[in-house]
């Protein structure tokens, strides 16, 4: 088991994080999967044996730290961490929540924050494998009817682009995945079209390529959609809100 890679994923109990587990036990990677629901990842140990359930809530700073601990014991090594916990709750950005605010950021941003803490000194003393952060598009700018999911991911933007100056300096690699709309139990919550919306496989071999082949710091997909939303992000704010506002007839307010 030594000499076999490892990965280490946080959100792998459904949608992109589960997919991704697959994809890399499948590329024959030893796979460690953490999520809440511990009977989530016992399914998915029984569809690849290379798929090892460590449960967790990202929320709790302690548990991140042993959780770490446990697979760097069991795995004597870790190769690359993707960061992938996240929440969305559409209904309740329609109107201002404080509560939901503070949730979101606190799973988002501190939950990533928290996995970051657990395993930064590990990777700043190998010298060696990678962070990788799933953000979204969203994080590029404001978008209608989601300003908190927004912020928590403009948050874990800059925070990544930070974050590479600090370990470039460490030869650790840190990347950046911003998908597009994918369908997964989050964006089935959408009540809205959703363009160019993708399976959670295509979101694993993109991020399976940018990971392990391609090597840039972002990985963006699928990119007729990101590169659309790029030049958006680079618009003056008065024609962005226009262009912006036209897609926000379609949201149910
Ligand atoms: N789907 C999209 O279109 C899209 C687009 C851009 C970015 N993203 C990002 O991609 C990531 C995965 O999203 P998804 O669409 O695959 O959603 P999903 O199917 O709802 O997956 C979210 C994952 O996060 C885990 N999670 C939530 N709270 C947690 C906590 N406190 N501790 C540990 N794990 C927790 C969930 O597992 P448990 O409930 O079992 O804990 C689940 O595995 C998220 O960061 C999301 O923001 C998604």
């Amino acid at each position: 088991m030594e000499d076999k890679k490892v990965i280490w994923i946080t959100g792998a109990s459904s949608g992109i994080g589960k997919a991704l587990a697959i994809k890399f036990a499948e590329n024959g990677w030893m796979v460690a999967a953490s999520a809440r629901r511990e009977n989530l990842l016992n399914e998915l140990k029984k569809i690849n044996q290379n798929i090892f359930p460590f449960p967790l809530d990202v929320t709790e700073v302690d548990a991140c730290k042993l959780v770490a601990k446990d697979i760097i014991k069991q795995f004597n090594n870790i190769d690359i961490c993707v960061f992938g916990t996240g929440m969305h709750d559409p209904k309740s950005e329609k109107k201002f929540n404080l509560d939901k605010i503070r949730e979101i950021m606190e799973v988002n941003y501190f939950g990533t924050m928290n996995s970051i803490n657990s395993i930064y000194d590990y990777f700043s003393e190998k010298k060696n494998g990678q962070i990788s952060i799933i953000s979204s598009v969203a994080g590029y700018r404001g978008l209608p009817a989601a300003g908190a999911y927004c912020a928590s991911k403009s948050a874990l933007t800059s925070f990544a682009e930070s974050l590479n100056f600090d370990m470039r300096m460490k030869n650790v690699r840190v990347s950046l995945i911003s998908p597009g709309f994918i369908k997964t139990p989050m964006t089935d919550q959408n009540d809205f079209p959703m363009p160019m919306i993708k399976t959670p496989e295509f979101a694993a071999d993109e991020i399976y390529k940018g990971l392990v082949i391609k090597k840039s710091f972002e990985i963006h997909f699928p990119k007729a959609f990101t590169y659309f939303l790029k030049f958006l992000q680079m618009l003056p704010s008065s024609l962005y809100f226009k262009l912006v506002a036209r897609g926000m007839k379609k949201i149910d307010y």
